[in-house]
């Protein structure tokens, strides 16, 4: 397990989330959209980890859902560098809500719970077959008329999880996302009706978009569709805190921090590795 540094820094852009959560989210019963930004180590994955966690403790949240909970509600997928396979994020999106649900089931052993899972159990064996129509090189307008009907048919799978309590739907490296999944997501956040909660995409921006999604991106933050949060160095003094935490105070002078925070490039995670190496180099030696 990697260490976990007190969270610095960010009361801003973790107070930006949890305001739409509780504003745009619960109150209006809405779904919010947001593209979180950055560069490689700056923390986009660890403010999402925050807010997710302060989804249960945060009163405010708490009083209007108490049965909100991060381990059932909000679901996690990171998108991999080498994989194009079509909709490989929404389909296991949609089988770790349905182990989660399974979980839930058994906690509850409710009936009722078991009746409005009925409907949803095919939509992705439709993807797939959209997937093999797709590698037998079937003609574009049909593959659109199916796409068409599968994306409804997972928006309606959603709005019916999400019926009683919201879903928080994270997708981290949203810049290798395959096509095919990227114009199901421009469906999911564009839709005016969609399901209840709210979707958090991550963007390594040290990787570059392919212009596809940059475009569609671009396009949806125009219409305002989606939210930017586009993370920003932390402020110079972070270092001090993080080196301190981890090793020991005062180890090291004023004119080292400042070359450390050169080194980090103000960016904790570059940080993190650092430390990680010096107190390997450490045991070693
Ligand atoms: N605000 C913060 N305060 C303290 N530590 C932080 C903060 N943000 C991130 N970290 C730590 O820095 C490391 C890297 O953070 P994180 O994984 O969130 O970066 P990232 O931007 O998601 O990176 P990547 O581009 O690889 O996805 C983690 O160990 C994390 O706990
Ligand atoms: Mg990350």
């Amino acid at each position: 397990m990697p260490f976990e540094y007190n969270f610095l820094n960010r009361d801003e852009e973790l107070y930006t989330l949890q305001d739409a959560f509780l504003n745009e989210v619960i109150k209006k019963k809405k779904c919010v959209s947001f593209l979180i930004r950055g560069r490689y180590g700056i923390g986009k994955s660890r403010l999402i980890h925050e807010f997710l966690n302060s989804i249960e403790t945060d009163q405010r949240i708490a009083v209007n859902i108490p049965k909100l909970r991060r381990s059932i509600h909000a679901i996690e997928y990171e998108c991999q560098k080498d994989s194009s396979e079509p909709y490989q994020p929404f389909m296991e999106i949609k089988e770790q809500m349905e182990a989660q649900q399974k979980g839930f089931r058994i906690l509850k052993n409710s009936f009722m719970l078991m009746i409005s899972l009925l409907p949803i159990h095919d939509v992705v064996d439709d993807l797939q077959k959209i997937v093999n129509e797709i590698k037998t090189g079937k003609q574009e307008d049909v593959i659109r008329a199916k796409e068409t009907k599968t994306f409804a048919k997972y928006l309606k799978m959603l709005k019916k999880r999400s019926q009683r309590v919201p879903v928080l739907l994270c997708i981290q490296n949203v810049q290798w996302i395959d096509d095919f999944s990227l114009k199901l997501l421009q469906t999911l956040i564009e839709n005016e009706d969609s399901f209840w909660g709210m979707i958090i995409l991550e963007e390594n921006e040290s990787k570059s978009l392919n212009s596809t999604t940059a475009t569609v991106f671009s396009r949806l933050y125009n219409e305002q569709k989606i939210k930017n949060l586009s993370l920003k160095l932390l402020q110079k003094g972070f270092e001090i805190k993080i080196l301190e935490e981890r090793l020991r105070p005062r180890l090291f002078t004023q004119v080292e921090f400042e070359h450390i925070y050169t080194l980090s490039e103000g960016c904790p995670g570059i940080l993190a590795e650092l430390v990680d190496d010096w107190i390997r180099l450490q045991g070693n030696s």
